[in-house]
């Protein structure tokens, strides 16, 4: 059965250009056991990037795989708009359990669910800017948010988005924003907390002249992703949460990538002490398995669109399968194996082996730069011309790991429960392709 054939005659993929599809020799996955995919022909491949940052302990967990049929038996589906149910109300209870907290920060209290990150993304800039209006003010219509920044793909995501490969195409269409300097932008031999400093002073400048008209200021915590795993100083997280505060603007940190244990803290803004007003997750939050999203929002910012139906306060928004029990249940099955199982504390362990596996490869010939926070990482390779990145993840693939670049970062995410050997194996194979590709 020639099923590339068959892709090639009807499949549209994602961020993929068609004319290089088969040239990129795609693979036709089969089945999954933990961290291995496997493809039609029997080949093993391990999932070094956790099927695109999702797999959490790795492919048909049993417990998850258990709670999902134990769903199926119950509920399929039922609407969330004028109806609730109980896996929906316990997860939003596990993850307010769990969400981050400081002593005179904001409380995070209340969940509003989504289907896919960038839905996540749509939901808090909706709710920022209705916040706004609602908190008194005549509205504020504008968002900062990073250069190399990425939110999503749905056009207010996009918006804020700043990476120009991806978003450029699209400005015509797009909110009003303002785009400030990424802190993890740094100039060959600069420090990461110097190059926060500067990217705070810009952020301080353009809130100085802006603040007023700014609803919200959105960022990834910590690490930005899609950038190529570019990690930043904490300093910057907290100047923008202060200036934020300052200027009666709200903070909106996207742990859609970083959430969930991947930067070895159950959420990226922990490792800087900071609370934001929203608070988006998504991709591992079901372990894995199926699309749900969730936006946590501070208490304050709950309470502002309470009021009469007439108060135009309500926040419309939500789609057909939010919610969706199956979802729900698995994502509850996740973060009780989360918690059980010390999962956050061998994310930080899977990550620091990482490190430490990664170091020699430093100094090799091929390598720019090595980025890592927790089990994030990026490995910048030296580019041949056309799409080194990916001529590095083809090579690895034939030694048995499944990765996929950014532009010529080579991006290493695997499921946050992998073992030591499969760890070894992950380093080993990319450390063989490096040197194939540039030996
Ligand atoms: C930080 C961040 N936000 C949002 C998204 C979008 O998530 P989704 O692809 O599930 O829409 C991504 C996806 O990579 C992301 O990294």
């Amino acid at each position: 059965m020639d099923w590339l054939a068959r892709d090639a005659a009807a499949v549209w993929h994602p961020f993929t250009q068609h004319s290089l599809w088969l040239s990129d020799e795609p693979t036709v996955v089969d089945r999954a056991e933990g961290p291995w995919l496997f493809d039609v022909d029997g080949n093993r491949y391990l999932d070094g990037i956790s099927s695109l940052w999702v797999t959490t302990f790795g492919h048909r967990t049993p417990e998850i795989d258990a709670a999902i049929r134990s769903q199926l038996g119950r509920l399929d589906h039922a609407t969330f708009l004028g109806a609730t149910h109980v896996p929906g109300i316990e997860l939003a209870e596990r993850l307010l359990s769990v969400a981050p907290a400081a002593p005179g920060g904001p409380v995070l209290g209340k969940v509003f669910y989504a289907g896919d990150g960038s839905s996540a993304v749509e939901v808090a800039l909706k709710m920022a800017y209705q916040h706004s209006v609602q908190a008194g003010g005549r509205g504020r219509p504008l968002f900062v948010h990073l250069q190399e920044a990425y939110h999503g793909d749905t056009l207010g995501a996009v918006s804020v988005g700043g990476i120009s490969l991806f978003h450029a195409a699209y400005r015509p269409l797009l909110l009003r924003t303002l785009m400030v300097g990424s802190p993890g932008l740094r100039k060959p031999g600069q420090s990461a907390a110097s190059r926060a400093e500067q990217a705070i002073a810009e952020l301080a400048d353009v809130m100085a002249r802006h603040g007023d008209e700014v609803c919200a200021i959105v960022v990834e915590p910590m690490v930005q992703a899609a950038a190529g795993m570019l990690t930043y100083d904490a300093s910057y997280l907290r100047a923008a949460r202060r200036l934020a505060t300052e200027h009666g603007a709200l903070l909106i940190c996207d742990e859609v990538a970083t959430g969930l244990g991947r930067t070895g803290r159950m959420w990226a803004v922990s490792h800087a002490g900071v609370v934001p007003d929203l608070l988006t997750c998504g991709k591992g939050l079901t372990g894995g398995y199926l699309p749900l999203s969730a936006v946590l929002a501070t208490n304050a910012v709950y309470e502002s669109f309470l009021g009469s139906a007439a108060s135009g306060r309500t926040f419309f928004h939500g789609h057909t399968y939010t919610a969706n029990p199956l979802c729900c249940a698995a994502a509850n099955a996740n973060l009780e194996l989360i918690e059980s199982r010390g999962l956050v504390a061998q994310a930080a362990a899977l990550g620091e082996r990482l490190g430490s596996l990664l170091a020699p490869l430093a100094s090799h010939d091929g390598v720019v730069e090595i980025r890592r926070l927790g089990t994030m990482t990026g490995v910048e390779v030296r580019s041949t011309g056309e799409r080194t990145g990916a001529v590095v993840c083809r090579a690895a693939r034939r030694h048995g790991v499944w990765l996929r670049p950014l532009g010529d970062t080579v991006v290493l995410m695997p499921p946050l429960a992998l073992g030591p050997s499969e760890t070894d194996l992950l380093v080993g194979a990319l450390a063989l392709a490096l040197d194939e590709v540039f030996g």
